[in-house]
């Protein structure tokens, strides 16, 4: 039961088309929040927007590729426009970019930085400038929240390329929430572990992936309700003193 409000803020989602950010969008609307939700697939947004709206609550959808580094800000604005100012980001679109060192093509490499490197950075960057600009910032209701993995802090086999994006997310999130402490625009990380999203499911159909289950301690997959506790806290009021902190929710997997 979730008893945190977030009505009056505006919440931006990235990726919310799928697996954790339509998870995301849904927990931050229930809360009150009004939710923009962005991604490339805007039939999928549309469904997750529906879905919000019958429950009662508020959602829009925005079309955004966040490697187009120059669409982000545009976007942002649209979602201003239609839902007022926004005082969270949840910076969660992402890619595989999977293969293994010696056959990632150079196009895998930079799509996967592009989207879990770039777009972050610079989703963070336009999110920050609106949350100074509409003064939200200074009065400490500014939360952004990087949605990096356990693949950020350890070298998963087959991911030598997604695990650098991951890694490099955790550095930004540590010289973003450093740069912007005295604006109040608290910025932090969630690292989770093994979720079943499209980003994966293949994999674990695989028997390599049905291995890898069974070396979980739980032997198990995570669930994406399993990182709404530390969502909730991150954007709330009770994570006022918390910037660039790593969060690693992961079901004991690295252990
Ligand atoms: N599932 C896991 O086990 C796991 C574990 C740790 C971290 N994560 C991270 O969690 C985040 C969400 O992944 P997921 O597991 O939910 O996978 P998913 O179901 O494949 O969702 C990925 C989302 O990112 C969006 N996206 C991809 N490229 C984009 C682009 N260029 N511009 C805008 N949006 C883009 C996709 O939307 P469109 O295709 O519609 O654009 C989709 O909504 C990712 O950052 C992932 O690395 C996942």
């Amino acid at each position: 039961m979730n008893t945190l409000s977030l009505k009056g803020q505006v919440a931006v989602v990235t990726g919310a088309s799928s697996g954790l950010g339509v998870r995301f969008a849904h927990i931050l609307a229930d809360a009150g929040a009004s939710v923009a939700l962005m991604a490339r697939r805007t039939d999928r947004l549309d469904a997750v927007v529906a879905a919000i709206v019958a429950k009662g609550g508020v959602a829009k959808a925005f079309a955004l590729d966040v490697s187009d580094a120059h669409a982000i800000g545009p976007a942002m604005d649209a979602a201003q426009a239609a839902l007022g100012p926004i005082s969270i980001l949840i910076n969660n679109a992402g890619v595989g970019a999977d293969g293994r060192a010696l056959d990632i093509s150079i196009e895998d490499y930079d799509a996967g930085f592009a989207v879990n490197t770039r777009g972050v950075f610079f989703a963070a960057r336009e999110a920050a400038r609106r949350m100074i600009d509409s003064g939200l910032a200074a009065q400490g209701l500014c939360r952004i929240v990087n949605i990096a993995s356990i693949a950020g802090s350890n070298s998963l086999p087959g991911l030598p390329v997604y695990c650098a994006t991951k890694a490099a997310v955790i550095s930004l999130t540590k010289s973003l929430a450093k740069e912007w402490v005295r604006k109040l625009i608290a910025v932090n990380a969630i690292c989770p572990g093994f979720i079943e999203t499209e980003i994966n499911a293949d994999w674990f159909k695989t028997d390599g992936g049905q291995a890898q289950i069974k070396s979980f301690p739980r032997r198990r997959l995570m669930l994406d309700s399993d990182l709404d506790g530390v969502l909730m806290t991150l954007v709330g009021p009770g994570a006022h003193g918390m910037t660039g902190s790593i969060i690693t929710i992961d079901d004991g997997q690295t252990l």
